[in-house]
Protein backbone atom coordinates (compact mmCIF):
# COMPACT_ATOMS: atom_id res chain seq x y z
CA UNK A 1 0.00 0.00 0.00
CA UNK A 2 0.96 3.07 -0.85
CA UNK A 3 0.86 6.01 2.01
CA UNK A 4 -0.40 9.56 0.40
CA UNK A 5 0.84 12.00 2.59
CA UNK A 6 -0.26 15.94 1.73
CA UNK A 7 1.24 17.78 -1.57
CA UNK A 8 4.66 16.85 -3.69
CA UNK A 9 6.93 19.36 -4.57
CA UNK A 10 10.06 17.13 -4.88
CA UNK A 11 12.50 17.46 -8.26
CA UNK A 12 10.63 14.42 -9.76
CA UNK A 13 7.29 16.27 -9.85
CA UNK A 14 8.77 19.18 -11.14
CA UNK A 15 10.48 16.88 -14.12
CA UNK A 16 7.22 15.67 -15.48
CA UNK A 17 6.30 19.00 -16.01
CA UNK A 18 5.87 19.89 -20.10
CA UNK A 19 8.40 22.81 -21.29
CA UNK A 20 8.93 23.66 -24.97
CA UNK A 21 11.18 27.29 -24.85
CA UNK A 22 14.10 27.59 -23.00
CA UNK A 23 11.35 30.77 -20.94
CA UNK A 24 9.01 28.71 -19.74
CA UNK A 25 11.37 26.37 -18.20
CA UNK A 26 12.81 28.65 -16.39
CA UNK A 27 9.53 29.54 -15.15
CA UNK A 28 8.88 26.05 -14.16
CA UNK A 29 12.26 25.77 -12.39
CA UNK A 30 11.14 28.98 -10.10
CA UNK A 31 7.69 27.75 -9.80
CA UNK A 32 9.31 24.51 -7.94
CA UNK A 33 11.73 26.38 -6.39
CA UNK A 34 8.90 28.64 -4.83
CA UNK A 35 6.88 25.35 -3.71
CA UNK A 36 9.59 24.17 -2.30
CA UNK A 37 10.25 27.11 -0.24
CA UNK A 38 7.06 26.78 0.33
CA UNK A 39 6.87 23.19 1.73
CA UNK A 40 10.32 23.97 3.78
CA UNK A 41 8.77 26.65 5.46
CA UNK A 42 5.52 24.26 6.22
CA UNK A 43 7.76 21.90 7.66
CA UNK A 44 9.48 24.63 9.81
CA UNK A 45 6.39 25.25 10.95
CA UNK A 46 4.85 21.92 11.67
CA UNK A 47 8.05 20.96 13.45
CA UNK A 48 7.77 23.67 16.14
CA UNK A 49 4.93 23.94 18.58
CA UNK A 50 2.60 27.24 18.43
CA UNK A 51 2.81 29.70 20.91
CA UNK A 52 0.55 29.35 23.48
CA UNK A 53 -2.75 30.80 23.69
CA UNK A 54 -1.98 32.19 26.77
CA UNK A 55 -4.70 32.89 29.17
CA UNK A 56 -3.41 35.24 32.63
CA UNK A 57 -4.73 33.48 36.00
CA UNK A 58 -4.35 36.52 37.80
CA UNK A 59 -4.25 40.33 37.22
CA UNK A 60 -0.57 40.41 38.22
CA UNK A 61 -0.08 38.02 35.48
CA UNK A 62 -2.57 40.14 33.13
CA UNK A 63 -0.08 42.96 33.37
CA UNK A 64 2.68 41.05 31.59
CA UNK A 65 3.68 40.75 28.22
CA UNK A 66 6.16 39.10 25.76
CA UNK A 67 7.52 40.65 22.52
CA UNK A 68 8.91 38.46 20.24
CA UNK A 69 12.70 38.90 19.70
CA UNK A 70 13.74 35.81 17.79
CA UNK A 71 11.18 34.55 15.38
CA UNK A 72 11.01 30.61 15.52
CA UNK A 73 11.72 30.35 11.77
CA UNK A 74 15.24 32.09 13.03
CA UNK A 75 16.42 30.05 15.75
CA UNK A 76 15.68 26.89 13.49
CA UNK A 77 17.77 28.19 10.45
CA UNK A 78 20.47 29.44 13.20
CA UNK A 79 20.65 25.70 14.98
CA UNK A 80 21.07 24.21 12.05
CA UNK A 81 24.28 26.55 11.06
CA UNK A 82 25.60 25.62 14.22
CA UNK A 83 25.03 21.50 14.21
CA UNK A 84 27.18 22.24 11.20
CA UNK A 85 30.21 24.16 12.92
CA UNK A 86 30.32 21.64 15.76
CA UNK A 87 30.73 18.59 13.10
CA UNK A 88 32.96 20.81 10.96
CA UNK A 89 35.48 20.97 14.26
CA UNK A 90 35.09 17.55 15.06
CA UNK A 91 34.29 15.38 12.03
CA UNK A 92 35.15 11.95 13.18
CA UNK A 93 34.44 12.12 16.69
CA UNK A 94 31.14 10.92 18.61
CA UNK A 95 29.79 14.29 20.05
CA UNK A 96 28.65 13.51 23.85
CA UNK A 97 25.91 16.47 24.20
CA UNK A 98 25.19 17.48 27.67
CA UNK A 99 22.11 19.66 27.82
CA UNK A 100 21.63 21.76 31.37
CA UNK A 101 18.11 21.13 32.25
CA UNK A 102 15.35 22.34 31.75
CA UNK A 103 16.62 25.73 29.81
CA UNK A 104 18.10 24.01 27.06
CA UNK A 105 15.51 20.89 26.17
CA UNK A 106 14.61 22.67 22.96
CA UNK A 107 17.47 23.58 21.84
CA UNK A 108 19.13 20.49 22.94
CA UNK A 109 16.95 18.07 21.15
CA UNK A 110 16.79 20.15 17.78
CA UNK A 111 20.57 20.60 17.82
CA UNK A 112 21.10 16.55 18.53
CA UNK A 113 18.86 15.90 15.43
CA UNK A 114 20.65 18.42 13.25
CA UNK A 115 24.59 17.38 13.67
CA UNK A 116 25.31 14.79 11.80
CA UNK A 117 27.01 11.39 12.99
CA UNK A 118 27.72 9.97 15.74
CA UNK A 119 25.91 11.59 18.32
CA UNK A 120 25.23 10.58 22.35
CA UNK A 121 23.13 12.76 25.13
CA UNK A 122 22.99 13.43 28.85
CA UNK A 123 21.51 15.88 31.03
CA UNK A 124 22.90 17.26 33.95
CA UNK A 125 20.58 19.84 36.08
CA UNK A 126 21.59 23.19 38.20
CA UNK A 127 19.27 25.79 40.09
CA UNK A 128 20.15 29.51 40.08
CA UNK A 129 17.96 31.63 39.71
CA UNK A 130 15.34 30.70 42.13
CA UNK A 131 11.74 31.02 40.80
CA UNK A 132 12.11 35.17 39.50
CA UNK A 133 13.71 37.36 37.28
CA UNK A 134 16.97 38.02 39.80
CA UNK A 135 20.04 35.60 40.06
CA UNK A 136 20.72 34.64 43.82
CA UNK A 137 24.66 34.12 42.47
CA UNK A 138 24.40 30.70 44.26
CA UNK A 139 24.82 27.32 41.99
CA UNK A 140 23.70 24.61 43.50
CA UNK A 141 23.58 20.90 41.28
CA UNK A 142 20.34 19.09 41.60
CA UNK A 143 20.79 16.42 39.10
CA UNK A 144 24.45 14.94 38.06
CA UNK A 145 25.16 12.93 34.65
CA UNK A 146 24.02 9.72 34.17
CA UNK A 147 27.28 8.74 32.61
CA UNK A 148 30.60 9.26 32.88
CA UNK A 149 32.40 11.98 30.59
CA UNK A 150 35.88 11.09 30.88
CA UNK A 151 37.81 10.85 27.13
CA UNK A 152 34.41 11.84 25.61
CA UNK A 153 34.21 15.01 23.41
CA UNK A 154 31.72 16.81 25.88
CA UNK A 155 29.46 20.04 24.39
CA UNK A 156 27.45 21.32 27.01
CA UNK A 157 24.35 22.63 25.45
CA UNK A 158 22.67 25.85 27.32
CA UNK A 159 20.36 27.77 26.78
CA UNK A 160 21.80 30.97 27.66
CA UNK A 161 24.85 32.77 29.05
CA UNK A 162 24.31 35.59 31.22
CA UNK A 163 26.01 36.34 34.17
CA UNK A 164 28.12 33.07 33.67
CA UNK A 165 27.95 31.58 37.05
CA UNK A 166 26.29 28.56 36.40
CA UNK A 167 28.35 27.56 33.36
CA UNK A 168 31.84 28.73 35.24
CA UNK A 169 30.63 26.16 37.59
CA UNK A 170 29.61 23.46 35.54
CA UNK A 171 32.95 23.51 33.74
CA UNK A 172 35.04 23.46 37.00
CA UNK A 173 33.15 20.12 37.97
CA UNK A 174 33.32 18.54 33.79
CA UNK A 175 36.88 19.46 33.75
CA UNK A 176 38.01 17.49 36.95
CA UNK A 177 36.13 14.55 35.21
CA UNK A 178 38.74 14.37 32.47
CA UNK A 179 36.67 14.86 28.74
CA UNK A 180 38.98 14.64 26.12
CA UNK A 181 37.77 17.85 24.75
CA UNK A 182 35.06 20.48 26.60
CA UNK A 183 33.62 22.73 24.48
CA UNK A 184 29.99 25.32 25.35
CA UNK A 185 26.81 25.58 22.91
CA UNK A 186 24.21 28.74 24.03
CA UNK A 187 21.36 29.74 22.23
CA UNK A 188 21.74 33.28 23.77
CA UNK A 189 24.57 35.26 25.51
CA UNK A 190 24.20 38.28 27.05
CA UNK A 191 27.34 39.80 27.45
CA UNK A 192 26.46 43.03 28.91
CA UNK A 193 26.04 41.21 31.93
CA UNK A 194 28.69 38.59 32.11
CA UNK A 195 30.43 38.85 35.92
CA UNK A 196 32.56 35.03 35.61
CA UNK A 197 34.98 35.10 33.08
CA UNK A 198 32.94 32.24 30.41
CA UNK A 199 33.23 32.25 26.66
CA UNK A 200 30.86 29.50 24.96
CA UNK A 201 32.34 28.12 21.77
CA UNK A 202 29.41 28.29 19.55
CA UNK A 203 26.46 31.03 20.14
CA UNK A 204 23.52 31.27 18.26
CA UNK A 205 22.42 34.62 19.33
CA UNK A 206 23.98 37.37 20.88
CA UNK A 207 21.09 39.85 22.82
CA UNK A 208 20.98 42.94 24.77
CA UNK A 209 20.40 42.82 28.32
CA UNK A 210 16.96 42.16 28.53
CA UNK A 211 14.93 39.39 30.42
CA UNK A 212 13.59 36.89 27.86
CA UNK A 213 11.31 33.78 28.08
CA UNK A 214 10.23 31.07 25.35
CA UNK A 215 12.06 28.21 23.75
CA UNK A 216 12.90 26.76 27.33
CA UNK A 217 13.90 29.91 29.04
CA UNK A 218 11.22 30.26 31.79
CA UNK A 219 10.10 33.24 34.32
CA UNK A 220 9.04 31.29 36.99
CA UNK A 221 8.28 28.15 35.05
CA UNK A 222 6.30 29.96 33.06
CA UNK A 223 6.89 30.61 28.90
CA UNK A 224 8.72 27.90 28.54
CA UNK A 225 6.37 26.36 25.65
CA UNK A 226 6.64 29.29 23.39
CA UNK A 227 8.22 28.76 20.18
CA UNK A 228 9.93 32.31 19.89
CA UNK A 229 12.15 33.85 22.00
CA UNK A 230 10.57 37.12 23.17
CA UNK A 231 11.50 39.86 25.81
CA UNK A 232 9.77 39.58 29.11
CA UNK A 233 7.62 42.59 30.36
CA UNK A 234 7.04 42.35 33.86
CA UNK A 235 3.78 44.14 35.26
CA UNK A 236 4.24 47.39 37.80
CA UNK A 237 3.94 45.70 41.00
CA UNK A 238 6.46 42.74 40.17
CA UNK A 239 9.09 44.99 38.84
CA UNK A 240 9.55 47.03 42.06
P1 LIG B 1 24.03 32.73 34.56
O1 LIG B 1 24.55 31.79 35.60
O2 LIG B 1 23.77 34.10 35.12
O3 LIG B 1 24.87 32.78 33.31
O4 LIG B 1 22.60 32.27 34.18
C1 LIG B 1 22.36 31.11 33.64
C2 LIG B 1 20.94 30.67 33.86
O5 LIG B 1 20.07 31.71 34.31
C3 LIG B 1 20.39 30.25 32.53
O6 LIG B 1 20.65 28.90 32.32
C4 LIG B 1 18.93 30.53 32.66
O7 LIG B 1 18.28 29.43 33.22
C5 LIG B 1 18.85 31.69 33.62
N1 LIG B 1 18.70 32.98 32.89
C6 LIG B 1 19.61 33.92 32.67
N2 LIG B 1 19.11 34.94 31.95
C7 LIG B 1 17.82 34.60 31.70
C8 LIG B 1 16.76 35.24 30.96
O8 LIG B 1 16.88 36.33 30.38
N3 LIG B 1 15.59 34.57 30.94
C9 LIG B 1 15.38 33.37 31.55
N4 LIG B 1 16.35 32.74 32.21
C10 LIG B 1 17.57 33.36 32.30
MG1 LIG C 1 19.39 27.38 32.38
Amino acid sequence: MELDSGPRFSASAGCTIVTKTFESKCSCVRLAERHARALEFACIRNAMPKSTNYKPKSKRQALESVRTLIPRAQIQRRIAEMAQEIRRDFPTERLHLVGVLKGSIFFLTDLARLVSGDVSLDFISVSSYGSGAHTSGEVKLTRDLDSSIEGKTVIVVEDILDTGMTLQYLLRIFEQRKPRRLRVAVLLDKPERRIARVRADYVGFTIPNEFVVGYGLDYAERYRNLADVGVLTLGAKEKK
